[in-house]
Parts: C-alpha cells; sequence; structure tokens
C-alpha cells in the first residue's frame, strides 16, 4: 500500500474503505493480490450492474481489439456507434414507445449532467434549476450547485449559482407533501425563487441514502413540471440500467421526462454517458458542445453485448425476487436489534439499512470487509449501509454476503453493547 500513500493524493476514498490490492474479478467476486476473496455488494457505484467481466462482454472487447476496430473516434460515425444506436433504440427506445434523440457527452456521470443543466437553460432561456435535498448529480460545477451534500463543496469553490434545493418527497416525514410546498414557491411571484428552466430529480436517491420517490410524488411532480412549463430531467446515472427492475427508474410511474440521464451500468463496465432529450429540445447546432471522449468506441462494444440483457424479462424478473431476499433479510436484521432504530428503504436492488447511531454504518461496512464483503454507505452522515449489489448476483452469493452482514452487525451491536444500550 506505501507506493498509493506516498505518490497517490489525500483526496483518496474508496482504498481507505477497502484498503487491499484488487487483481482480479468475475461477476460478484473480486480477488485481492493475495487470492482473498471478497463477495461484491458495491459493484462499481452501481456501473457493474451486470457484474465483473461479463464473459459475453470481454468476449465483444477482445475481438474487437483484436480486429483493429476504432477506439477513439470523437463523435465521428463508427460500426461500434451505429451498432448501439441501433441496439438502444431498437431494445429500449422502441420497446418502450420512448421518443429521445440520444448526445453522447464526456464519459463520465457529471459530463451528462452538465450537459442536461446548459441544454434545459438554452433552450427555456432562463438560469435558475431546481434540485432536492440530499440530491447527488457529480462534483464538476454545475452538478455541484445542484448536489446536497456540504461535504462536498464549500463557497470558496464557487457559488452554489444559479440553482434552489427544495424538499424532496418524505423530507418533512409522511404527513407534509412536497410537492404542495413547491407549487406555492412557484405560484408565488414574491417568493424569491425564479421559475426553473429545469427540475432535476433521482428517483431513488443514491448517495443521498437510498432515498425512494413515491409514485404518486413523481407523477405530481411531472404534472407540476408542465404546468409550469419547466423541462423535468430524471438523472438515471444510478438507479437506471435496470437498478430499481426497469431499464428506467421512472416507468415504475409511468411518466416521460423531458430529459434523462444515463451513465455508470450503460458502459457495461466501461465509461460511458448520455443525455437522452425529447426531439424538439435538440436545439444544439453542430459542435456547440464537445469533448474529446465522447463516446469511447469500446464502451459502444460493452454496452452493445450489455444491452442484450433486456431482450427479455428475465433480468426485472430476476431483479423483483433478489431484491424481495434482501428486503426480507434486513428488515428481520432491523427487527433484531430495535435498540438501533435501523430503517429499512429501498426498491428493486438498491437498498439502504439506516442506522442513526453516529458512525456505527461506517463499523459494519468495515467489520464485513474484513470479512470478506465489499459494501458502501450512504447518506448525510454517511449512515446508511447500502446494498447494491450486481443485478446479475447469483442467489447463493448473495444469501452469503446477507449473512456477512448479519454477523458483521452481531460483531459491531457487541463490542458497542454498552454504549448503544445506553444510546437506545
Ligand atoms: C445520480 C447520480 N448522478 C450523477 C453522478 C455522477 O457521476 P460520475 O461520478 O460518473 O460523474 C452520480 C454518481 O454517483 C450519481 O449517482
Amino acid at each position: 500500500m506505501r507506493i498509493f500513500e506516498q505518490l497517490e493524493s489525500e483526496v483518496r476514498g474508496y482504498v481507505r474503505a477497502f484498503p487491499a490490492i484488487f487483481d482480479t474479478a468475475k461477476g460478484s467476486l473480486l480477488f485481492d493480490e493475495n487470492g482473498n476473496r471478497y463477495i461484491d455488494f458495491f459493484a462499481g457505484a452501481g456501473t457493474l450492474n451486470y457484474g465483473h467481466n461479463h464473459p459475453a462482454i470481454s468476449e465483444a472487447l477482445i475481438k474487437y481489439l483484436q480486429r483493429d476496430g476504432i477506439v477513439h473516434g470523437l463523435d465521428k460515425a463508427t460500426v461500434a456507434k451505429k451498432a448501439f444506436l441501433q441496439k438502444f433504440h431498437g431494445t429500449i427506445l422502441a420497446a418502450r414507445k420512448l421518443e429521445y434523440k440520444v448526445q453522447f457527452t464526456g464519459p463520465t456521470g457529471t459530463n451528462a449532467v452538465e450537459t442536461a443543466l446548459k441544454l434545459a437553460r438554452m433552450v427555456k432561456r432562463r438560469s435558475n434549476i431546481i434540485a432536492f435535498t440530499n440530491g447527488y448529480h457529480g462534483l464538476t460545477m454545475g452538478s455541484l450547485a445542484i448536489t446536497g451534500n456540504n461535504f462536498y463543496r464549500d463557497e470558496f469553490f464557487g457559488m452554489r449559482s444559479n440553482a434552489v434545493s427544495m424538499p424532496f418527497d418524505g423530507y418533512f416525514g409522511p404527513d407534509v407533501d412536497t410537492i404542495t410546498y413547491l407549487r406555492r414557491y412557484l405560484q408565488d411571484a414574491s417568493s424569491g425563487v425564479d421559475l426553473p428552466a429545469a427540475v432535476v430529480v433521482e428517483t431513488v436517491q443514491g448517495e443521498g441514502g437510498v432515498n425512494v420517490a413515491s409514485v404518486k410524488w413523481l407523477q405530481d411532480l411531472a404534472q407540476l413540471c408542465r404546468e409550469f412549463d419547466i423541462l423535468l430531467v430524471i438523472d438515471d446515472i444510478q438507479v437506471g440500467n435496470g437498478r430499481t427492475g426497469s431499464f428506467f427508474s421512472f416507468e415504475r410511474a409511468g411518466i416521460v421526462p423531458d430529459m434523462v440521464t444515463l451513465s455508470k451500468s450503460i458502459g457495461g463496465g466501461m465509461p460511458l454517458a448520455m443525455l437522452l432529450m425529447r426531439p424538439e429540445l435538440d436545439q444544439w447546432k453542430p459542435g456547440e458542445h464537445t469533448g474529446t471522449f465522447r463516446g469511447n468506441n469500446l464502451a459502444f462494444v460493452a454496452a452493445t453485448e450489455a444491452l442484450n440483457f433486456w431482450d427479455d424479462e428475465g433480468l426485472t424478473q430476476a431483479v423483483q425476487h433478489k431484491g424481495a431476499l434482501i428486503e426480507q433479510s434486513l428488515t428481520a436484521l432491523a427487527a433484531r436489534y430495535p435498540q438501533l432504530d435501523a430503517r429499512v428503504r429501498g426498491l428493486g436492488m438498491i437498498w439502504g439499512l439506516d442506522i442513526p447511531s453516529r458512525g456505527l454504518a461506517r463499523e459494519v461496512s468495515r467489520e464485513a470487509f474484513e470479512r470478506g464483503l465489499v459494501i458502501e454507505l450512504a447518506g448525510a452522515e454517511d449512515n446508511v449501509v447500502k446494498f447494491l449489489p450486481a443485478l446479475t448476483i447469483e442467489e447463493e452469493l448473495l444469501q452469503e454476503g446477507l449473512a456477512i452482514i448479519d454477523a458483521a452487525l452481531a460483531a459491531v451491536v457487541e463490542r458497542r453493547g454498552e454504549r448503544i444500550r445506553g444510546a437506545a
């Protein structure tokens, strides 16, 4: 580990939570340089919905490289891009009767978000954007301005400009309808909140602590946007690509956003990001928004192969089945330790175990890692253990990982026994 400490910036994050030198990976298993085995409940923060090194994806990549397929192409037309667009159109868009134009942005999620903000502002000729408490949209300046968590942001990086934060569903508890609250601000010309170009929202907040917006809330938000001529942008970077069961996370609400950001798992493990927009919003002039790494061709090859998972209902059914197993296991766990006042939240295969006692979730993640499970945290105070396994994880491995969490929590409760009882 010395070379990382010597040379790599202090900004290192995950290496501190998971102090091993990882070497190989297959499906939902990771191996470090000493051959130690870890079950992966983190899936590259939602990038590996189809697991590590899926054989069909690896094979397609190897074949493409072996035939000297173009890797870097800026936004030129390539065979790999054509194949991806055809597959994405047929399997995802047309199958859902969705009409979107596709824009490939720089290869990370935040690039897609920046592009959405810029396009919304350009089309609507308004600068304000409304986002939500606990939202996470990336860390470049525009995305950062609509990201809630202060940890990532300080005033001296730049002000949170042209962005307003409004309460997400449930922010004030179950009895306050936050759409009514938002509506009041928009109706009142003297509220101090400018009519925004767009509302940007995650249907399930991932980094924010696995907060699930209800179907009704999403439908009301879509209706509000229509009424006030505001563009609705769904950030599906973390919970799209099947994480909640359907390909897009907004399908459960039956709404059609004006724009959708996609990244992470769309690339089948390779860096890829894109913005979907209703055709009439595509008001760019040629070359007006560019980037050197828009649409890497290796990512297109991997992404096209990954979309084969959506040829039938199999993956959606698997997500529902395995999601229910996770929910059952966490609900039982929370019930076993009432003194922790732990809450279980989630949908599909993103679940959170919210443990309010300070630092306890972190201890559980550490303890789990020592027992061979990689699992990360979310929430404003890192108070939520976030379950984000690959959608393709074998049921046996899933159960093994859940048993590790069980044992890790028992060990932490045992260690902290007196303090926890005292706090309860
Ligand atoms: C919902 C959401 N939007 C945007 C991003 C930013 O993506 P990236 O880290 O690739 O810039 C993330 C990353 O976690 C995310 O979860």
